[in-house]
C-alpha cells in the first residue's frame, strides 16, 4: 500500500460533554500530524448532557455527528446502546480503515497511528488495541476489576473459539478494514457492550493483529458499564457459543447410540458388537451435525482429516469420563454413578475444547497456499 488510506474514527458517546471537544481536537492533532487523511464520526444517543451539541460545534467535512433518537424513560440507553452505536458508526464510515474508541481518553489517541500502521504492515482485517498483549496494561484498576476482566476473557476463550485470535476480545479499542466487515455489519444486530467479540464470532475467519497499549483512567465523567452488563455478557455469550450447539448434538448422539445398539443387539445378540456399533454410529452422526451446524464456519482442510481427529477428540472425552469416575470412586469413595456424571461433564469439556481447536479451527486463519 503505497498511498495512505482514508481513515475513519468512530467515537460512540453518551454523556461525554466534558471530553468530546478535547478528544476531537487531540485526534485531529495526532492524525493531521502523522499526515493521514481522516474523518471523525461521533455517534451520540441524544445524551442528556448535550454531548452532541458540543460535537456539532466542531462539525466540518472532517467531523460528522450522528444523533440517534432514544425514547425518553427507556432504559435501553445507559450503555446498552453502545454496540449498536458502533455498528451505525462503522456503516457510515467512508474510510478504508476504521478505528473505534472511547471518547473519554481511556484509549490514548497516540495509539491510533500505531493501529493504522499495523494494519498496513500486516494486511490484517482487524487490529485490536490490547491491554493483555506484552507491553500493554491497565492504570489504576482494583484487583477485583482486573479479575473480572480476565475472567470474562477466559469465558470468551472457552465458549467462543473465534475470540482466541486476540488476547483482549473485550477491547473497545480496535481497527477494522471496512471491506472485510461490510457484509457482517449489514446482518448483525449487536446488543450490549462487546461489539468486537460479536464481530469476531459472526464473521467468517478474520485475520487479527494486535498492538499493546495501556488503558488509562477516565479523563472526566462516569463509566456506563454496570453490573447489568455482566449478566448480559454471560447470556449473550451462551447464545453465541458453539458449546451450546455441541451439547445439543451430543444429546442427539445418545439417542443414535442407543437406537443402533438396540438394532444390532436384536440382529446379532452380541452386546460387545452392539455397543461398539452404537458408539461408532453416534460418533459419525455427531460429526456430521457438528460439521453442518455447530462448527460450519470453522471447516478447514480435508473432511476425512477432521473425521479422524474427531475420533481422537471423542476418545479423549470418553477416557476423561472413565478416569474421573475411577479416581473419584477409588480415591474419594464417591458413588460411581455420581463419579460418572461428573466425568461426563468433564469429558464433554475435553471433547469440546479438542473439537474446537484440533478438529475445527475457528478464528485461526486458513493457510491459502
Ligand atoms: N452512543 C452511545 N450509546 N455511546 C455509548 C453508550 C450508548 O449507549 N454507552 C457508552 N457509550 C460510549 C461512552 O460515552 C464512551 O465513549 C464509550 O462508549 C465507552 O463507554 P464507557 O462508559 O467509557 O465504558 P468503559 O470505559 O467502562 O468500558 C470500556 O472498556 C471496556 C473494557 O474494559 C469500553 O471500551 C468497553 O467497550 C470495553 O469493553
Ligand atoms: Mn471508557
Amino acid at each position: 500500500m503505497g498511498e495512505k488510506p482514508l481513515v475513519s474514527i468512530v467515537l460512540p458517546t453518551y454523556n461525554e460533554a466534558e471530553n468530546i471537544t478535547k478528544i476531537i481536537g487531540e485526534l485531529e492533532r495526532v492524525l493531521g500530524g502523522a499526515g493521514f487523511s481522516y474523518e471523525i464520526i461521533v455517534v451520540d444517543d441524544s445524551s442528556p448532557d448535550h454531548t452532541w451539541v458540543k460535537a456539532l460545534r466542531q462539525a466540518s467535512p472532517r467531523v460528522r455527528v450522528v444523533v440517534r433518537k432514544i425514547a425518553r424513560n427507556s432504559n435501553v440507553n445507559l450503555g446498552g446502546g453502545l454496540a449498536s452505536a458502533i455498528r451505525i458508526g462503522l456503516m457510515q464510515a467512508r474510510g478504508d480503515l476504521v478505528v473505534v474508541m472511547d471518547a473519554d481518553f481511556q484509549h490514548p489517541p497516540e495509539v491510533v497511528p500505531k493501529l493504522i500502521e499495523k494494519a498496513m504492515e500486516t494486511g490484517a482485517d482487524v487490529v485490536v488495541a490490547s491491554r493483555y498483549a506484552k507491553g500493554g496494561g491497565v492504570e489504576g484498576w482494583s484487583k477485583l476489576r482486573l479479575l473480572m476482566s480476565r475472567g470474562a476473557s477466559l469465558i470468551a476463550w472457552i465458549a467462543l473459539p473465534q475470540t482466541r485470535a486476540t488476547s483482549d476480545p473485550m477491547s473497545g479499542f480496535f481497527l477494522v478494514k471496512k471491506a472485510s466487515v461490510r457484509s457482517t455489519l449489514r446482518n448483525m444486530r449487536p446488543k450490549g457492550f462487546k461489539f468486537l467479540m460479536e464481530l469476531l464470532v459472526r464473521s467468517r475467519t478474520l485475520k487479527v493483529a494486535e498492538v499493546p497499549y495501556v488503558f488509562k483512567k477516565r479523563a472526566a465523567g462516569e463509566s456506563k458499564l454496570g453490573y447489568k452488563t455482566i449478566v448480559d455478557f454471560l447470556l449473550h455469550t451462551a447464545l453465541l457459543s458453539p458449546m451450546t450447539r455441541f451439547a445439543v448434538v451430543g444429546m442427539s448422539g445418545t439417542i443414535v447410540n442407543l437406537s443402533v445398539m438396540k438394532l444390532v443387539l436384536d440382529a446379532t445378540g452380541i452386546p460387545d458388537i452392539a455397543s461398539l456399533a452404537g458408539i461408532e454410529s453416534s460418533i459419525l452422526s455427531n460429526f456430521a451435525l457438528n460439521e453442518a451446524w455447530t462448527f460450519r464456519k470453522c471447516r478447514q482442510g480435508s473432511p476425512l482429516g477432521r473425521l479422524a481427529r474427531y475420533h481422537l477428540s471423542s476418545a479423549g472425552g470418553s477416557i476423561t469420563t472413565y478416569l474421573t469416575m475411577k479416581i473419584l470412586h477409588v480415591l474419594a469413595g464417591v458413588n460411581p454413578l455420581l463419579g460418572q456424571f461428573i466425568g461426563i461433564i468433564l469429558g464433554f469439556l475435553v471433547n469440546y475444547l479438542a473439537s474446537s481447536t484440533i478438529v475445527w479451527r475457528c478464528g485461526v486463519e486458513k493457510d491459502e497456499s
